[in-house]
């Protein structure tokens, strides 16, 4: 007797696609993009090639990457915005006509998945040779843009096989908190006073992770809303990032029509595609969070079902039609929690509507074309 013996098949494990093993394996790449970078001993961040002081001369931060990856460079640059931190997160490629000035106070960051990305080798093929100060953020040892930059950090994620990013979005988005938090310490001169709840946050997260994915309902929410014309996805400060994926992830693997906006430009026009079959998911990360329910409701009036992604016991409950569950945690770390509620709704509406979801059409797991 023989024994059919499919290797692609055998690496899912349980799972039917790659993209939910990937989805369901944040929990262990979360813990290994965070671990040994908190000094337990002073309760700073440590990142083993970059001693305290090593960013004190950056003047400006610049992040380059396309995609799922520009959607993590958001978060690392509004989170440095927030801390005070001049930066930037530009489309890789878009970099090549318009890159704002660059000088050797210039720390430019390339954030990569693969690292082979065409468009972004050529951003940071530029930024080496304007004298910038460059870094790769990256998932592959070895990669191009790993091998090209002045100095690399890794994400520890694993391989992913499936063609949407998911885990490698979620550990390019920690390392990135966790350089942002490293450089505004270096800018600041002092150490931090204000860290605890980030580490805690951190620390919890590996957990809080494992038990949203067990206790979610996004299959449910899937099938609620599958006869829907259009997706959209909205979220103020970390949560616009958070937004763009969502609707990014959506589109790729369902085919169906998504769109991200920041949640104040709700009202600036895309409200006039809003109808009774435009599911609008707002996310709740803490920041403004008043406002962005206002956002929520003007388009509820107007007929559209409001899934809140927030907290159990937040305001938004009370009005939306549908929730979503995140833990509470830090505001620079809710979109994240946020981010793997909406990886779930994409991928079961997919599933429902049966698409090739490992592998989407017309896409490819690295592109290395311009
Ligand atoms: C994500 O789901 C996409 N497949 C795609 O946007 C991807 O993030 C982008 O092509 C960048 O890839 P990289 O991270 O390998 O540079």
């Amino acid at each position: 007797e023989t024994v059919e013996w499919d290797p692609e098949q055998a690496g899912k494990g349980e799972y039917d696609h790659f993209m939910l093993k990937e989805i369901n394996e944040q929990p262990v790449s979360l813990a290994q993009a965070i671990e040994g970078r908190i000094d337990p001993i002073n309760g700073r961040i440590a990142l083993s090639d970059f001693e305290p002081g090593s960013f004190a001369d950056v003047d400006s931060v610049q992040f380059v990457a396309c995609g799922t990856s520009y959607h993590a460079a958001l978060y690392g640059s509004l989170t440095l915005n927030q801390a005070g931190v001049q930066s930037t997160a530009l489309l890789a490629n878009e970099y090549s006509v318009s890159a704002p000035p660059i000088d050797d106070d210039t720390l430019v960051v390339a954030v990569t998945q693969s690292g082979e990305t065409a468009d972004t080798l050529n951003a940071l093929r530029r930024a080496n040779a304007e004298g910038a100060h460059t870094l790769t953020v990256t998932n592959v040892v070895g990669s191009t843009a790993a091998r090209e930059a002045d100095d690399a950090l890794f994400i520890r994620a694993g391989p992913e096989i499936g063609v949407a990013a998911t885990k490698t979005f979620s550990s390019q988005a920690v390392m990135l908190t966790l350089l942002a938090q490293r450089i505004t310490d270096d800018l600041r001169g002092e150490p931090p006073t204000d860290l605890e709840s980030l580490l805690s946050a951190l620390d919890a997260m590996p957990g809080a992770i494992d038990n949203l994915l067990d206790d979610s309902d996004a299959a449910e929410i899937a099938r609620r809303y599958r006869d829907s014309e259009s997706y959209f996805f909205i979220g103020r400060g970390l949560g616009y990032p958070v937004a763009l994926e969502g609707a990014l992830k959506f589109k790729e693997i369902t085919y169906e029509h998504a769109e991200g906006f920041a949640s104040g430009e709700l009202k600036h026009g895309p409200l006039a595609l809003v109808t009774p079959d435009t599911p609008v998911f707002a996310i709740f990360t803490g920041q403004e969070d008043e406002k962005t329910l206002k956002n929520a409701e003007e388009a509820q009036t107007r007929g559209a079902p409001v899934i809140a992604v927030c907290p159990e016991d937040h305001p938004a409950v009370a009005i939306a039609d549908d929730h979503l569950e995140i833990p509470e945690t830090d505001p620079d770390l809710a979109g994240l929690h946020a981010n793997v509620q909406l990886q779930l709704v994409s991928y079961y509406a997919a599933d429902l509507l049966d698409r090739p979801i490992d592998k989407p059409r017309n896409l490819a797991k690295s592109v290395t074309v311009e």
